[in-house]
């Protein structure tokens, strides 16, 4: 098989259309269910450049678009927080967490005005082992999104661990060269010189599955991670490491810049182990931006033309095939 053409990385239109058909219609990473378990939690974030919010309320989880329905503001910033009820900072409407309009001030004299015509528009969340999932609309239920993993991670007790810290990183190459990327382990030996000392390289395998990527090798002596890497379809990843793991969302700015949001979750939270997780989460980081300044330099490569679509390895390189074949399908 042979790589995707370079517009499916350059092109305004298709990335348009990757947000209208893939990034509105599955189930999206939001982060640790934790940050909204007491009523009034909230978390904002954007899913690529859609924003949508998340609120604990008496009926349990809701979600909306983060979208003003008078003239369009922001309701929530970006990020975590509590709210007793959603009051845009504009002209300071405000709704209850079921989404109701509750107070227009200053109106005026409008009789046909009627506030239940302007409830926010509602989103799908659902939330599976301590992960929080938003789908602005979505096609299918979470669970069926998520596939093989259900039973790929049956036996890791990944509820056992701690929302820690949370991390971003942007750099400037499209989502789905980044993605490329990640659901193979051939650029290991090129890219990551010191992670590739520590895993037997020899047996690194790459499995596509339903749903999802399954990279594995064994890992040597001093090496932090366990040896097994996740990517899920379409955009969100899960790495095992000792005494924890992390997880990510692609997630893209536009369709040359992406940001990464990571998270890294423990189980042993002690303050006397700070140190260790420190060190653990610096390690990682650092093999992650290994993988920037390639994304970035074969964007630009893409933009000029210059590149007619290779071949694909079909030992090393059939993640990269699994994720480009179910992105043909979503462009159907
Ligand atoms: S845009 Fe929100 S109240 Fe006007
Ligand atoms: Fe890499």
């Amino acid at each position: 098989m042979l790589n995707l053409a370079p517009e499916h990385y350059t092109s305004r239109d298709i990335h348009a259309r990757d947000v209208k058909r893939i990034f509105a219609t599955t189930w999206q990473l939001v982060g640790p269910a934790e940050q909204v378990s007491e009523r009034g939690d909230y978390v904002a974030t954007e899913i690529a450049g859609l924003k949508v919010f998340v609120v604990r309320t008496r009926d349990g989880l809701k979600g909306y678009r983060n979208v003003c329905r008078h003239r369009g503001a922001r309701l929530l910033p970006e990020g975590s927080g509590r709210c007793a009820t959603i009051r845009c900072p504009y002209h300071q409407w405000v709704w209850g967490d079921d989404g109701s309009l509750l107070h227009v001030p200053w109106w005026g004299d409008d009789t046909d005005f009627r506030k239940d015509d302007w409830s926010l528009a509602p989103i799908s969340v659902a939330v599976w082992r301590g992960l929080l999932f938003a789908a602005v609309e979505p096609q299918e239920p979470l669970e069926a999104q998520l596939g093989g993993l259900i039973g790929e991670l049956a036996d890791e007790p990944i509820e056992r661990y701690a929302p820690y810290r949370c991390e971003k990183l942007v750099f400037d190459a499209n989502w789905k060269l980044y993605t490329d990327n990640f659901v193979e382990g051939y650029h290991i030996p090129g890219i990551h010189p010191g992670f590739h000392q520590a895993i037997e390289f020899e047996r690194f395998e790459t499995t596509a599955c339903e749903g999802y990527v399954r990279m594995t090798a064994p890992p040597r002596e001093g090496l932090f991670y366990r040896g097994k890497w996740l990517w899920m379809w379409p955009n969100w990843t899960l790495s095992l490491f000792d005494g924890g793991m992390n997880t990510s969302r692609i997630n893209p700015i536009d369709h040359r810049s992406t940001e990464l949001i990571y998270w890294f979750w423990f189980e042993d939270l002690s303050p006397e182990h700070a140190g260790r997780r420190a060190k653990t989460i610096e390690e990682n980081l650092a093999v992650i931006r290994e993988d920037f300044e390639v994304c970035v330099e074969t964007q630009k490569n893409y933009e000029t033309e210059a590149y007619a679509p290779g071949p694909l390895s079909p030992r090393h390189e059939q993640g990269v095939a699994y994720f480009q074949n179910r992105l043909r399908e979503a462009a159907g």
